[in-house]
């Protein structure tokens, strides 16, 4: 059961604190629950294994210099020139605690505190949260490793390069030297993309079983940025990486739901420093199909529907899927969506899942059917 009272970082925190009937708290007790939890400082799950080393990469190769977080307060609001419309900041794709504070989506919303406080080299490990669709690699609260480098005129000068383009090369030494430390050697290519805080960004893909796999975002971080914290002649990068997606192709774990598992088969699997140990799957439990049709309003959104059948289903649920989508002559769509139900420990009955689908048809028509967030 989740403690009452939250205690990360020096900070404190009642749940009561966090108004339950503010219409703009968007965070179900599911994913409050999980504050706390940290399985990226439990040294022998697979998410606190790839953390440690990962440390033990920058450890070797920057003697030491970077400092390391695993344990800031949760619930911020970032400032790193994040626009006003981006979607991250919509209450479709995030938690909001209040109309002010978000529970993070990412780890980059702790650059600028750090920086202030004088860090010049440091990376930052954290749950983080996001509404989001269902399936077997989305789950709304996962974690994220965030490094940031700052350097001065005296570590570019002499290269003969400018600012950025130098930062932008040891960013991809570095990045490139971290996945040959985890993957051994591999195929990568890179990526331009677009990031509020970097440019030039970039993403890191990764060749594995036949498929090029997103593993990071990087960059050169914003001017703006570092001058807001009083850096006016520095140049820096930044980067933030899923530890999920990594730690499911280094270990082999074919569901993400199985990182919050307590049950022994899973846990015991995995020791402290052993990166890459292949999980043998216990035995596949059969899964319970249900399908729903409905018509959609124009607040519909699927963020909204999966977190119904969150709500109600929990862990039990294993994807949700849109199979049918049909627009009338009057213009009215109706979605079909197969809900796939899975526990990863037992069989499930069909009297249970038979419930928990009535209370999800009936949530999905009291809470779908009008233009609320609830
Ligand atoms: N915060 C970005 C994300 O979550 C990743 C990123 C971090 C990109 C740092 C650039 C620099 O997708």
């Amino acid at each position: 059961p989740a403690a009452s009272l939250l205690e990360l970082g020096g900070v404190k925190m009642a749940k009561d604190d966090v108004v339950r009937d503010d219409p703009t708290n968007n965070v179900p007790d599911s994913i409050f629950s999980k504050l706390g939890m940290q399985l990226h400082r439990r040294d022998h799950h697979p998410i606190g294994i790839l953390k440690n080393a990962i440390y033990n990469y920058f450890d070797t190769t920057y003697s030491g210099k970077f400092d390391k977080f695993d344990n800031l307060f949760p619930i911020n609001f970032d400032d790193v020139l994040v626009p006003e419309d981006h979607v991250s900041r919509s209450y479709n794709d995030t938690y909001y605690v209040d109309s002010q504070t978000v529970l993070r989506c990412h780890t980059s919303a702790h650059q600028a505190e750090l920086l202030r406080k004088g860090h010049t080299h440091f990376l930052v490990t954290g749950d983080v949260y996001r509404r989001d669709s269902i399936d077997s690699t989305h789950y709304p609260v996962f974690h994220q490793m965030e490094g940031f480098r700052v350097f001065t005129p005296d570590d570019w000068e002499p290269s003969g390069m400018d600012g950025t383009s130098y930062a932008a090369e040891d960013l991809k030494k570095c990045l490139e030297g971290l996945a040959r430390h985890l993957f051994g050697s591999v195929e990568m290519r890179w990526i331009d993309t677009y990031f509020p805080f970097t440019d030039p960004s970039f993403e890191l893909e990764i060749y594995f079983q036949e498929k090029w796999l997103e593993v990071l975002g990087c960059g050169v971080t914003e001017q703006e940025i570092l001058k807001r914290s009083g850096k006016t002649n520095n140049v820096a990068w930044a980067f933030g990486l899923g530890l999920e997606r990594l730690a499911m192709v280094l270990f082999d774990i074919p569901d993400i739901r199985l990182f919050w598992s307590s049950d022994e088969r899973f846990t015991s699997q995995f020791s402290k420093g052993q990166l890459g140990v292949k999980f043998k799957p216990f035995s596949k439990f059969p899964p319970c199909y249900k399908d729903m049709s409905f018509w959609i309003n124009d607040y519909f959104t699927e963020n909204n529907l999966c977190e119904i059948v969150r709500g109600v289903a929990g862990d039990l649920v294993e994807e949700v899927q849109l199979i049918d989508n049909f627009t009338n002559k009057k213009g009215m769509t109706s979605h079909c969506y197969r809900i796939a139900y899975r526990s990863m420990e037992r069989s499930l009955t069909d009297d249970e899942i038979n419930e928990l689908q009535w209370n999800v048809r009936e949530q999905v028509q009291n809470k779908l059917n009008n233009n609320s967030n609830e």
